[in-house]
């Protein structure tokens, strides 16, 4: 009998993470020949001997979480072009030898994301995007693959000139007061900060009273499943989404990486997700 292909995601904190939720449903679904997909914490300090340790114990493949996706990807032997623009690598394969990185946040955003809603709200239509951080980089880099025009406002205003950099985007980095005079100005807005994720936490960035009502909402946080940003968005009339259908999609992605396979059962995965 071959050995079962290992996977888990690593990550700090990591007990919350619903990643083994979401590939023990698809490895279960398409009766995959695979050990149940496990979660390790793992701190950045220890990563390196961490990542030597799980490759020495035949781990297939990993998925990499907070705060460890530019160290997974500094560690990369090879990397997709996706990985290396946006200096990141959520999922990892170990092979022939060699660790191979790809980064499935941008392509998990874009499938998130309704097909009328990018061709009405985002190409070639003006995004604003909050925050500069890790998973900016990779909504920034999904959004000018999308031919969107895009502003960024981060409370640090040199990482986001560093982000567009990087990515060699050429988005238009805004000041707050900007922002704010060109908030409806936007057609999407997209929340990547982790204002939010704390209760009682409030994203206070955008006056929504100002936004259009044809504008469309997203924010990376999917728990709470409405965040302030977005209960903020709804109070006045405008369409919202949160970050659970980009955490199923960026799975899928490695999913198929790891099992060369595409998972099934969506919605049922996702109300799965929901009741959790
Ligand atoms: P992630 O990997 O989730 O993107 P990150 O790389 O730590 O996390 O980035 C967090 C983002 O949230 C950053 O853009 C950060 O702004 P700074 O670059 O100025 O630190 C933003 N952020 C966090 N707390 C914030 C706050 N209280 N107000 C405004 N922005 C905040």
């Amino acid at each position: 009998m071959t050995e079962q292909k290992k996977t888990a995601v690593i990550g700090q904190p990591i007990e919350h993470s619903l990643s083994p939720v979401i590939h023990n449903f698809w490895i279960n679904k398409k009766k995959i020949n695979a050990a149940p997909y496990e979660k390790i914490e793992v701190s950045p300090n220890n990563f390196n001997k961490s990542l030597d340790k799980l490759i020495n114990s035949n781990y297939y493949g990993l998925n990499v979480t907070v705060p460890l996706k530019e160290l997974a990807y500094s560690k990369c032997d090879e990397l997709t072009q996706t990985a290396k623009k946006t200096k990141s690598a959520n999922t990892l394969i170990f092979r022939d030898g060699k660790i191979h990185g790809t980064n499935t946040d941008p392509v998990g955003f874009e499938v998130s994301l309704h097909k009328e809603i990018i061709e009405k709200n985002i190409k070639n239509k003006k995004c604003l995007v909050l925050g500069a951080g890790g998973s900016a980089r990779s909504i920034v880099f999904a959004l000018n693959q999308m031919s969107a025009d895009v502003s960024i406002f981060n409370r640090t205003q040199e990482k986001a000139i560093k982000l567009c950099k990087d990515l060699g985007v050429g988005a238009n980095v805004l000041e707050e007061e900007d922002m704010k005079k060109q908030t409806d100005s936007f057609d999407f807005i997209v929340n990547t900060t982790s204002l939010g994720l704390v209760p009682d936490e409030t994203n206070n960035l955008i006056d929504f009273s100002s936004v259009q009502k044809k504008a469309f909402v997203y924010d990376l946080i999917y728990e709470p499943k409405e965040s302030s940003f977005l209960q903020q968005a709804k109070a006045n009339g405008i369409r919202f989404q949160n970050g659970l259908k980009m955490l199923i999609g960026q799975a899928a992605a490695a999913f198929y990486v790891w099992h060369n396979t595409d998972p099934s059962h969506f919605s049922e995965l996702e109300s799965l997700l929901e009741k959790l």
